[in-house]
């Protein structure tokens, strides 16, 4: 039996589709490098034939990530497969994941068909994706709510198109670990060509059981997991990556499998798709909550300091969470950002420094002292302020007491031309959306507004993240600031330049269909 358990992560397919808003292409390419750092196996990055921006987002990915394998998901059928297999094209290692129903409940309501029909189509597309990769997956959807008997005769037919790895997923979260491990068991002993094949499994999590499940999975001989990193995805979420990976590699001694994921780099992975994604952690997350390395009790805090394992199985640092916090100041150079950025993961191709060391001034001179939280803060902020955006904010003025109504001036220019408003609002903040609005010339409607402090105390920074509708779409907008006002402009003026870039790109599509 192989003893590496593949890490396949889908962060970036099962957990985006259970976003409120979808991610821009930037986001995804941003998420994908961070995802490769991990050292996952496979990378699942979208489902090519649901639209041509995702089909983009994964040619893209294709073309510009080495290492992982590439991998994207199509229905058994021959569109799904080819788009699948064109988007995949650029790619040094390509997977294509294909997908059927198996379970009763499913033939009958939602595709209704008989089992036999699936196992024909499901045939059909392992044979059709084998002429665009030798690397086929192939997934019984429902597995856990499917017949051993009827598993048993979709795998060998499987195995026998061509899918080198069986994925068997529980679909609906439903199962327990004894019962997921026993089906594992079954197939492993019932399949004659299992051999051939490499066992997956994908665990939901809505019974709180997808890790458990997984690992329980792996101990009956299953050697790929799929997860997503802080298990993001549909309803109650994936199998968590970092919580899987660790497990692997804390119990190794008793598992006897492990896996080859880069543990350090988890932590800032997490940090990233809580960001990116608009989805918070939960301070009592295992591996990479707030909380997961923070003793509280004096008991506890007495036994640390004696012996750090008496209440500590592994250090902080194991998983990249920083343990040292340097304070910088606007006499901090340069290197000194660089060297602190190194310390806690960062490559150079992942910030401008000109840009970073323009915003480190500023904050400084605000704050006083610079944190690591608020470096990390302000990457990811440059990283989604593009200076060739079309809105760029120039000034916010805004007043409010408890006397008199808020007003708010902003300024903003819009390619060559400054244009500046004023509005008056409940507050604020509301008054500065308003201005906004007059200056774009579009109302869009706020969905969810999020306010949290990054940092500690008074002098934390603020970061405003938001999802706005217009025209039927979401846009997701994030801004971080000082000043909760500047940081709620930034996030509203970085959803008018994503409104901005997609009403480019839909143009551009129609000059392209009409010449
Ligand atoms: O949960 C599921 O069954 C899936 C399949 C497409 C693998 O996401
Ligand atoms: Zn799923």
């Amino acid at each position: 039996m192989q003893d590496k358990v593949w890490i396949f992560d889908t962060t970036l397919r099962d957990g985006e589709q259970a976003l409120k808003a979808s991610l821009t292409e930037e986001d995804k390419i941003l998420l994908a490098h961070t995802i490769s750092r991990l050292n996952v196996d496979v990378m699942e990055v979208g489902f090519p034939v649901s639209s041509p921006a995702d089909f983009r987002a994964v040619q893209r990915i294709a073309r510009e990530i080495s290492g992982p394998s590439i991998c994207g998901l199509a229905r058994a059928v021959s569109k799904d497969i080819e788009a699948c297999g064109e988007a995949l094209r650029p790619a040094e290692k390509s997977r294509i994941h294909t997908f059927i129903a198996t379970s009763p409940l499913h033939l009958e309501h939602k595709l209704r068909m008989s089992l036999d029909d699936a196992t024909e189509m499901a045939v059909k597309s392992i044979k059709l994706a084998r002429n665009y990769t030798d690397d086929v997956e192939f997934s019984c959807e429902d597995a856990s709510r499917t017949p051993f008997d009827d598993l048993c005769r979709v795998v060998e037919r499987a195995i026998d198109a061509g899918a080198s790895t069986i994925n068997l997923p529980d679909t609906v979260g439903y199962v327990t670990p004894d019962e997921y491990a026993a089906m594992i068991r079954h197939i492993r002993n019932n399949v004659p060509n299992i051999d051939k094949a490499r066992l997956s499994v994908h665990c939901h999590n809505d019974l709180g059981l997808a890790v458990a499940n997984s690992i329980a999975a792996v101990q009956a001989g299953a050697r790929q997991i799929e997860c997503t990193i802080n298990g993001i995805g549909e309803r109650a979420g994936n199998c968590s990556l970092e919580e899987a990976a660790m497990i692997l590699k804390m119990r190794e001694d008793h598992l006897r499998v492990g896996c080859d994921i880069r543990s350090e780099e988890i932590y800032r992975a997490s940090r990233q798709v809580a960001k990116i994604c608009n989805m918070p952690v939960q301070p009592n997350k295992a591996i990479v909550g707030e909380n997961a390395f923070a003793h509280s009790s004096g008991i506890h805090q007495d036994g640390v300091l004696k012996a750090q394992n008496t209440y500590e199985i592994m250090s902080p640092e194991t998983v990249g969470v920083p343990n040292n916090q340097l304070n910088m100041t606007s006499r901090s150079g340069r290197h000194v950002i660089e060297h602190r950025l190194s310390e806690l993961g960062y490559q150079k191709s992942d910030y401008d420094m000109d840009s970073l060391y323009e915003s480190f001034l500023a904050l400084a001179d605000q704050k006083g002292t610079v944190y690591d939280y608020d470096l990390e803060a302000m990457i990811h902020f440059n990283q989604i302020t593009d200076k060739d955006d079309f809105y760029q904010l120039q000034f916010v003025n805004a007043s409010s007491n408890s006397q008199s109504i808020a007003s708010a001036t902003v300024g903003i220019a819009m390619g060559e031309q400054l244009k500046q408003e004023a509005a008056t609002g409940n507050g604020p903040v509301e008054a500065a959306f308003l201005a906004l609005e007059r200056i774009t010339g579009k109302a869009v409607d706020i969905v969810e507004y999020n306010l949290d402090a990054t940092g500690q105390g008074a002098s934390s920074l603020g970061q405003v993240d938001m999802i706005a509708k217009y025209d039927g779409r979401r846009y997701h907008g994030t801004g971080l600031a000082a000043d909760v006002v500047e940081a709620s402009v930034h996030a509203m003026v970085h959803v008018y330049n994503l409104i901005h870039r997609a009403a480019k790109v839909s143009s551009l599509k129609q000059q392209r269909k009409a010449g």
